[in-house]
């Protein structure tokens, strides 16, 4: 299972020469511009996160590595009662902060903590936690799935969207299949470990964990999860557009977990 390589850094923890930059917090404000002129990748990933969300009337819940808050924003959009969003960030926090809340009828709160520890929070303090996009980030997967069961009420409900790990391992290349169709190859895909794109435009150039999806599966099943249902989404008609192979293959993977016991 990859847990955090002591030789790397993480946010708060120790530098590892020479791959230490970009955090989270570097590219914080790029990452903003980003969502907010329209990407086709995290439109996806909140169609299918909208998609798992049991009915949120009156519910409480918490957005877990919540970004500068576009799934903390859809929460209460949604109709949730009080949503909380949470990231290890600072500058994310403070981003999330300037886009504002209350939306709908829900109160937004920002809180900085780390997902590994979630030490702010009660525990059984929710009725419901969402994680975008960041489980990959996070250095100990195990630690998360724990802290996040730990402020679920019983029976509550996990919902999270991941980068698809079969497709979107560190030695993918995007190739052409035999009729012309965009095709993806994969190497390595069981060398589990931290990586880091060398594209200078890419989301990922902050780095990620390439675990594969049976970690993560066996991850929720020992965090005590059950598993309600699970999703591979289809592309959003912009990220169709960006990237075609996503409608070859699924650019993310995702599931509602309830807690259990
Ligand atoms: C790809 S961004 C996703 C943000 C947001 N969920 C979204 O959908 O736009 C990954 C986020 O995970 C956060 N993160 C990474 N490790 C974390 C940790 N240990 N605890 C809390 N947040 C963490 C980063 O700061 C970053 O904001």
């Amino acid at each position: 299972m990859a847990s955090a390589p002591r030789s790397v850094r993480d946010e708060d923890g120790a530098v590892a020469a020479g791959d230490d930059r970009p955090s989270w917090s570097d590219i914080a404000g790029w990452y903003d511009d980003l969502l907010t002129a329209g990407s086709g990748p995290h439109e996806t990933a909140l169609e299918c996160l909208r998609s798992l969300l049991p009915d949120l009337r009156g519910a409480t819940v918490l957005d877990l590595a919540c970004g500068q808050g576009l799934a903390t924003r859809a929460l209460a959009a949604a109709g949730a009662e009080h949503v909380i969003g949470t990231d290890r960030s600072e500058a994310m926090i403070e981003l999330a902060r300037r886009h504002g809340g209350p939306v709908g009828g829900a109160d937004i709160t920002y809180v900085v903590d780390d997902a590994q520890t979630l030490q702010t929070f009660e525990d059984s303090a929710f009725d419901g936690v969402t994680c975008q996009l960041a489980l990959m980030d996070i250095p100990d997967l195990d630690a998360a799935l724990g802290a996040t069961r730990r402020v679920l009420r019983q029976d509550g409900w996990f919902v999270f969207v991941i980068g698809h790990p079969c497709y979107l391992a560190p030695d993918a290349a995007t190739i052409r299949g035999p009729d012309g169709r965009p095709a993806v190859t994969i190497t390595n895909y069981f060398g589990e470990r931290f990586w880091r794109s060398t594209n200078p435009d890419g989301v990922r150039r902050a780095g990620n964990y390439h675990r594969t999806l049976s970690t993560y599966l066996n991850g929720l099943i020992r965090a005590g999860f059950a598993l309600d249902v699970v999703a591979e989404p289809k592309p959003s008609r912009r990220l169709a557009e960006q990237r075609p192979l996503y409608e070859q293959v699924p650019i993310f993977f995702a599931g509602r977990a309830i807690r259990r016991g």
